[in-house]
């Protein structure tokens, strides 16, 4: 979603800030400004649109100055233009903000707020910050923070700068991620690690309600009574390249063809060749833990969701105990039944997702134990929950999540194999069986890659397919429902993910002649049912692409083209059977000319309801 970017040094800003602004674009975005601080007073800069746009703006007049923040926009209050973007300021010029989140009871303040004959010109809900904070000033911009956000609801994370006090840059948070940088003679602020990681790698991440006073030469912290808080510099481990594309067209093929590293790295950590057990980093959850838990709850969102619904197939049928699988904005609605005795696992990339963030909080509130499964270190989820299991996918720059995906399928497979081993359901023999299985994925992963060529073509066939359907049964079902999300996002096709024994209780009723039905069929002992079910809509004229596993040559009886995966684990194959999936909604993408990094309406990280 937005993305904030904040400077304060011995160099030009504007510079720094656009570049930065640049490293944030995978956010999702729809329109960008700088505020730059010359002594004389803030120029503010914005524009509607791509980045580029606000970089020839700049072109024309750089603006002056060694202190500046500056913003990207993904609109939520007020449609994408140029007043609505950020920076905003007071009336004067003399207070500015960048914000990200929403804040809630913005009506009520704005009403205030112009009873007091303050004048609104933008729609946003923003627009109320920098009128409290005029409001409030008295001399000290850090104080008039203090007293606006005490009347702020909802979620913020703030960069400001203030006229009179050349001399500062100052950020706030809350349930919106924000971070300080510091540097040598400089220090930064930024929504993400990746805006300021060509100039720091010493980083302070803030928590809630913790304010960042940043001069030049220093980073102060302090709560909102005022009070120092002594917090440790984080060190980023990860390379800036890791961010950026690395030779590749596009983010999107460049964190596909990452996977078989992605995994490797994951089992590298957490099972051994010799293995007899996994080593769940350090998360206690023994015996006598487990069989005190009545029921886990998996909450996640999107493709996060997705896995959640793999670990809940998994733990159920390997371990026995029962799993209710949720999407997360409705879970945190629904009242869900919580005690001492529940695990509630979130599961989620960003490790910022608002919904996810809040359901976290809820099951922490009604007394469950929790576990993260997150990909982003230091991320607000990976900071609440109770144990954290890292996803260690290392940034994922497309909007389209792929190789996180594939990382949190290997969790939910480490955490089902690990439950089901402490109580007892595995065997010592089955259990040798899985790991090693589970270490030749990363080069079952790399044999499916070497044919993609093959699903280029593939996908150059159906790409003006105006309906997919996606189908499987158990597990392979799971599997569908992902490769329809991605086909939705990166190509707009329109799509459904089905059970394959569902369609004739009405969606059958849609196939026709240009209706292409994708049928992932890998489980052995139900191939000869979803094979039924192709039968069905391909007597109804529907092209039928398969995925199925090596030596299943019968598909071809029914299917128009076939992709093969290698031979593994039942409870394996949903990563593979994926890496085709994303493979043709990426090529379709391309071929459709469409900007597959940063689809269309959608943000990175969704921080707001
Ligand atoms: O960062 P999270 O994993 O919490 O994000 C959850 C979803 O927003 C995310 O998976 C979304 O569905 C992706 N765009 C899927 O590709």
């Amino acid at each position: 979603m937005c993305g904030i970017i904040g400077y304060i040094g011995n160099k030009q800003s504007d510079c720094i800030l656009l570049e930065g602004l640049k490293k944030l674009e995978y956010r999702g975005y729809d329109s960008a400004g700088v505020a730059v601080h010359n002594s004389n007073n803030i120029k503010i800069i914005k524009t509607n649109g791509r980045i580029k746009n606000l970089e020839e703006k700049l072109l024309e007049k750089r603006p002056e100055g060694t202190l500046g923040i500056a913003h990207t926009r993904w609109a939520t209050h007020g449609k994408p233009s140029e007043i609505n973007s950020h920076p905003h300021s007071n009336k004067s010029g003399t207070i500015v903000a960048v914000h990200n989140g929403i804040i809630e009871n913005y009506i009520e303040l704005k009403e205030r707020l112009k009873d007091f004959g303050y004048e609104f010109v933008s729609e946003t809900d923003t627009e109320v910050i920098v009128h409290l904070l005029d409001y409030y000033y008295k001399g000290d911009i850090v104080d008039a923070l203090i007293s606006t956000i005490k009347e702020l609801k909802g979620s913020y994370a703030l960069g400001v700068l203030c006229k009179d006090e050349p001399e500062k840059l100052i950020g706030v948070r809350k349930d919106s991620p924000l971070i300080a940088g510091l540097g040598i003679g400089e220090n930064f602020l930024a929504s993400d690690i990746p805006a300021i990681l060509e100039h720091t790698r010493d980083i302070y991440l803030l928590n809630d309600n913790e304010i960042a006073i940043i001069t030049r030469d220093s980073i102060e912290l302090i709560d909102v009574n005022k009070n120092k808080i002594d917090r440790e510099v984080y060190k980023v481990t990860w390379d800036i390249v890791s961010a950026q594309k690395d030779g590749y067209e596009h983010f999107m093929s460049k964190e596909i063809a990452e996977q078989p590293k992605v995994v490797k790295d994951n089992l590298s950590l957490r099972l051994k060749t010799d293995a007899k057990t996994i080593n769940l980093d350090g998360i206690n959850l023994d015996k006598e833990t487990l069989d005190k838990i009545n029921k886990i709850y998996m909450v996640a969102c999107g493709t996060a969701y997705h896995a959640s619904l793999v670990g809940k197939y998994l733990i159920e049928r390997l371990a026995r105990i029962p799993v209710v699988a949720d999407v997360a904005s409705e879970f945190r609605y629904r009242d869900p039944i919580i005690d001492k005795n529940t695990l509630v696992i979130v599961i989620s990339q960003s490790g910022e997702t608002a919904d996810t963030l809040a359901a976290l909080r809820l099951a922490k509130e009604k007394g469950a134990r929790t576990i993260g499964i997150v990909n982003v270190v230091g991320s607000t989820i990976a900071r609440e929950c109770d144990d954290i299991l890292y996803t260690l996918a290392g940034p994922e720059i497309a909007v389209a999540s792929t190789k996180a995906y594939s990382a949190q399928l290997i969790a939910m497979y480490l955490i089902s194999c690990y439950i089901a081993t402490q109580k007892g359901y595995i065997s010592e023999e089955e259990f040798i069986m899985f790991r090693n299985s589970l270490l030749a994925i990363s080069d079952n992963i790399k044999q499916i890659l070497k044919n993609e060529d093959r699903v280029k073509e593939i996908a150059n066939k159906y790409k003006n397919c105006d309906n997919v359907f996606y189908i499987g049964r158990g597990l392979d079902y799971l599997v569908a429902k992902e490769g329809s999300l991605k086909l939705k996002e990166v190509a707009y096709i329109h799509s459904e993910a089905y059970e394959a024994g569902e369609l004739k209780h009405g969606p059958i009723a849609l196939i026709h002649d240009n209706t292409l039905v994708v049928g992932i069929a890998t489980d052995e002992h139900l191939f000869e049912k979803t094979m039924s079910n192709l039968k069905e809509v391909k007597a109804r004229g529907a092209k039928i692409l398969a995925i199925t596993l090596e030596g299943k040559e019968d598909i071809m009886d029914v299917a128009d083209d076939v992709i093969y995966i290698p031979n593994t684990e039942w409870i394996f194959t949903s990563i593979l059977a994926n890496i085709p999936q994303q493979l043709i909604a990426y090529h379709m993408s391309i071929l459709l000319g469409h900007d597959v990094d940063k689809p269309r309406n959608l943000a990175k990280s969704v921080t707001v309801e």
